[in-house]
């Protein structure tokens, strides 16, 4: 929980280090530095200025029914997104993922069809009946012959495929090279490409997630190619922070964090780093590896996605969700952080230990601040303005989880922070 106590700044330090308490590690792939590799510029385009010129934001199947889906399950997520007031903050897209299609294997040997056991009136149906509850449909599929769970995949039929799913009333596809070809293959950029350019040929908006894996520095070309998010990284578990996990193939919470940390540059309207999905409320019984979270932790999760402008795109399943919960995926002072025009993804500004402070400037020349507490102790996190590049003398600050003003504070502002907690704040000179 919050602990209101708080004081002006008098001391530079940032906080206390936790003795016993591991140092942040640095990323698993060596083969992806986070140095300057022909950045992509973060202008926006004139598509991309229509297209994703805020971080997407909305619900994917697969975190909790990985290929087991239907048109029941879709419609109740659908509904639930409505009565739950997720749409009316912000929550648009619906994204179908892996298992919609009807057969697995090669797509030299198969055309690429939905399943109708499982989407009996087809995919355009189901596309009408998200537009009527006021949102958008997004699909699944990958430049191989299959996809990751092995479903017939678009590769060499990027035309047809795209056709399809405009004809369909699609909105959003999530592309998929499931770490194919492999990494510092040549062709990767190109096959993502080829279907970029495929959907634009349609004519219809379709927002293209440019799905590889994290690797190849994809941040650096999936703008260029026609990408509008990214990620950032490989499959992210339902944990916070479970050590090991980046050794392996996965990423908790914290390490998709870090895996962030000097990525600001690529992210920005028409073009996002994606953390990948949220896996708040998944509570260890999804479709994904890990054993689950508290709420505060989740609530940690959802505040540093929003401020770091990742794409908000839940995983878990929203017609079982507590009032906490609820309150966390509807709080729209936190959600605007992500959603503020400029798009800035917020910078890591200070750091003792596990404890953090990140920031981002926002539109109206307010700050937008998170003060992560990433140990198991309760600790004082802290910053001064200075440290966020600007001249105030002193500032408003407001704290977006107790919806409250703070006061007004000379040089900075320093709390104390929850173990696995953030409080997030708007600081406004004054
Ligand atoms: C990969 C992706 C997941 C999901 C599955 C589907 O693992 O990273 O997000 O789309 O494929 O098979």
């Amino acid at each position: 929980m919050l602990v209101e106590r708080r004081e002006f700044l008098r001391r530079s330090v940032v906080g206390l280090a936790l003795p016993g308490v591991s140092a942040i590690l640095a990323s698993c792939d060596p083969e992806s530095p986070d140095g300057n590799v022909d950045a992509a510029p973060r202008t926006s385009t004139a598509d991309a200025r229509s297209l994703a010129a805020t971080p997407p934001m909305g619900w994917n199947s697969w975190n909790v029914y990985g290929p087991d889906i239907d048109e029941g399950r879709i419609l109740a997520i659908a509904d639930a997104m409505v009565d739950t007031g997720m749409r009316d903050v912000g929550w648009e897209y619906v994204m179908l993922d892996d298992g919609w299609q009807r057969t697995r294997g090669s797509r030299f040997l198969r055309d690429l069809e939905h399943d109708p056991d499982k989407f009996p009136r087809g995919i355009g149906f189901l596309a009408d009946a998200v537009h009527e509850r006021g949102l958008k449909l997004g699909i699944y599929s990958g430049p191989g012959v299959e996809t990751c769970a092995g479903y017939t995949g678009s590769g060499g039929h990027e035309r047809e495929d795209a056709v399809l799913f405009a004809s369909w009333g699609v909105d959003h596809l999530k592309y998929d090279s499931c770490c194919w070809p492999g990494k510092g293959s040549p062709d990767v950029a190109d096959l993502h490409r080829t279907m970029a350019d495929a959907l634009r040929a349609t004519g219809r908006d379709i927002v293209l997630h440019v799905c590889h894996c994290g690797w190849d520095d994809v941040w650096t070309w999936a703008r260029e190619v026609g990408g509008h998010h990214w990620r950032i990284g490989q499959d992210i578990t339902d944990d916070f922070d479970l050590p090991g996990h980046r050794e392996g193939y996965y990423f908790d919470v914290l390490d998709m964090i870090d895996r962030g940390v000097g990525l600001e540059e690529y992210s920005g309207p028409g073009g996002w780093n994606d953390y990948d999905m949220l896996v708040v409320n998944l509570r260890g019984e999804g479709a994904l590896v890990g054993d689950g979270a508290t709420r505060e932790e989740y609530r940690t999760h959802f505040s540093m996605w929003s401020i770091l402008a990742s794409p908000l795109i839940l995983g878990s399943d929203v017609t079982r969700m507590d009032d906490y919960t609820n309150e966390t995926l509807t709080n729209i002072e936190v959600i605007e952080l992500n959603q503020d025009p400029l798009g800035i993804q917020a910078a890591r500004v200070r750091k003792d230990g596990d404890l953090e402070v990140f920031a981002k400037p926002l539109e109206n020349g307010d700050q937008g601040v998170a003060l992560l507490n990433r140990g198991l102790a309760e600790a004082e996190i802290g910053l001064e303005w200075r440290d966020l590049g600007v001249d105030w003398d002193a500032a408003l600050a407001r704290d977006l989880w107790a919806h409250r003003d703070l006061g007004s504070f000379g040089e900075g502002f320093a709390t104390s922070v929850g173990p696995h907690e953030a409080t997030m704040l708007r600081l406004s000179p004054s």
